[in-house]
């Protein structure tokens, strides 16, 4: 008997399915599942994590806030999904104008944060606080011509600061615009070995396309946190004003004395909380996609092999789970830093190009829409579909681009169809 439905299950799961672990259905956008069954503790801790993921913390001091107040006295959005959408990415810029929230402009030297804004331009402020200053982009078109013929165009932007409240930004600050990444998978990001980092930055085959990994943190699209409590940590305080253990001051600097007053204590997010939205983000699974034909599926993972997408978007990872198991992953990274190319690089308030390193983007889920507004792809939201984000790729990644360029109409179309369902 056993063995019969093991034979059911095999036929129904197919060959793949041994090798996409960690998806789910996703039967509503806003009870995302974990990847696991959990245990009664586990599950209650993933349940008060969604809750602190979903929360609108408030002013420090608010009456009857029950441990959620302590919010600025500067910040970005008062909630983690107000950026992330339910664990979706977040929502980039649709056209000219101010920025959404889920875009933020950190701010960086090579000594530092900003020494009057710190890390991250804060354009939200508490009631008689002004925000840091406001955030509008302009977008200028760029066209060009596939090798058949067929038009493309990108939106290359500028990004505009402005009723900036203390003062100038220092002139060597690097201005990052982000939008808020997917949070689907990031536990099983977290599990990606080192070892395995090392073997696929060392890869002949990767050398040989002129691709040279470096390895950093795993987290953000430059890899600047090393972990996911790490990265928490400096949401809750930079981007919300929310001390933790972990990182117990705000983004206020020295220069800012109005905003080191205006203080809710430390922390302000208790350790209770704080270990619950963490759990929660470690066992967040990735939307399970409705997948074609075998055919269909093998095709498009010959086109995109063949094309060196595969030499950085890592198809297969093996991770080690929690109880000691070995799974395998689909996460389509090797979470490595690569350069590609000028066109993606960031610039400082004086006007130069910075070099600038990304983090393979895991591409699971990665044509999953937001519920609302138009999906944007790449660091700042540059892009407005799947093809606009390959166009991108230059650097480290010319030598695939190009052979996107020239797969012709159709199969370009069959590949970009096929990275939809990843
Ligand atoms: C104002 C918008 C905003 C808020 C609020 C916010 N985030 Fe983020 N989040 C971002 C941006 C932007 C990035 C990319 C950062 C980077 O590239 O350095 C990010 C990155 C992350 C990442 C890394 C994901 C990856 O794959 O690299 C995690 C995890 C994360 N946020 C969790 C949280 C949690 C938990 C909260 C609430 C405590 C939160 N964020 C609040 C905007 C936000
Ligand atoms: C040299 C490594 C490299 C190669 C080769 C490469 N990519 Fe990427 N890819 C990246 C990096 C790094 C990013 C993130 C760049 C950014 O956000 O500025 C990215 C981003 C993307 C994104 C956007 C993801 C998101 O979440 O916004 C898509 C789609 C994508 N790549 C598809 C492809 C395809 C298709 C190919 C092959 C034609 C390819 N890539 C080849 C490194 C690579």
């Amino acid at each position: 008997m056993r063995r019969a439905l093991a034979f059911v299950a095999a036929l129904v799961c197919g060959s793949a399915a041994a090798a996409d672990f960690g998806r789910q259905p996703l039967a509503d956008s806003r009870e995302p599942p974990a990847y696991a069954p959990l245990s009664g503790d586990e599950g209650a801790r993933y349940e008060l994590g969604l809750r602190v993921f979903n929360t609108q913390w408030v002013v420090a001091g608010t009456p009857r806030a029950m441990r959620i107040d302590g919010l600025g006295p500067l910040f970005n959005v008062g909630s983690c999904d107000g950026c992330h959408n339910d664990g979706a990415r977040g929502r980039g810029p649709e056209g000219d104008g101010p920025v959404p929230g889920s875009l933020v402009l950190q701010l960086q030297r090579d000594a530092g944060p900003d020494p009057v804004y710190g890390h991250t331009l804060n354009v939200a402020a508490i009631d008689g606080l002004d925000a840091e200053a406001a955030l509008s982009v302009h977008y200028r078109a760029r066209r060009g011509r596939y090798p058949d013929g067929a038009l493309w165009t990108l939106r290359v932007p500028a990004y505009r600061v402005e009723a900036l409240r203390d003062g100038a930004l220092a002139a060597d600050t690097i201005l990052r615009p982000r939008i808020a990444p997917a949070l689907y998978g990031v536990g099983l990001l977290e599990r990606i070995s080192d070892a395995q980092r090392r073997r696929w930055a060392a890869d002949p085959a990767a050398r040989r396309d002129g691709i040279r990994g470096e390895r950093a943190g795993r987290f953000g699209w430059q890899g600047a946190s090393v972990s996911l409590a790490e990265q928490t940590a400096r949401a809750f305080s930079r981007e919300m004003g929310l001390t933790t253990r972990l990182l117990p001051a705000d983004d206020c600097t020295p220069a800012q004395t109005r905003c080191r007053l205006a203080d809710g204590g430390v922390p302000e997010v208790d350790d209770a909380l704080f270990a619950a939205v963490l759990a929660f983000q470690q066992k967040l699974a990735v939307p399970a996609v409705p997948r074609r034909s075998d055919q269909e599926e093998r095709a498009g993972a010959a086109l995109f092999a063949a094309a060196g997408c595969a030499l950085c978007h890592r198809p297969r990872a093996s991770v080690r789970l929690g109880d000691g198991r070995s799974v395998t992953i689909a996460a389509y990274s090797d979470l490595l830093l690569h350069d590609l190319g000028p066109g993606l690089t960031d610039r400082d308030v004086a006007g130069r190009v910075v070099t600038s390193r990304w983090r393979t983007a895991p591409l699971w889920a990665v044509g999953l829409v937001p519920r609302t507004g138009v999906p944007t792809y790449l660091h700042d939201g540059r892009a407005l579909s799947l093809e606009q984000a390959v166009l991108w790729h230059d650097g480290e990644a010319a030598r695939a681009r190009q052979r996107f360029e020239a797969l012709g109409g159709a199969r370009r179309e069959q590949l970009l169809a096929w990275l939809a369902r990843r």
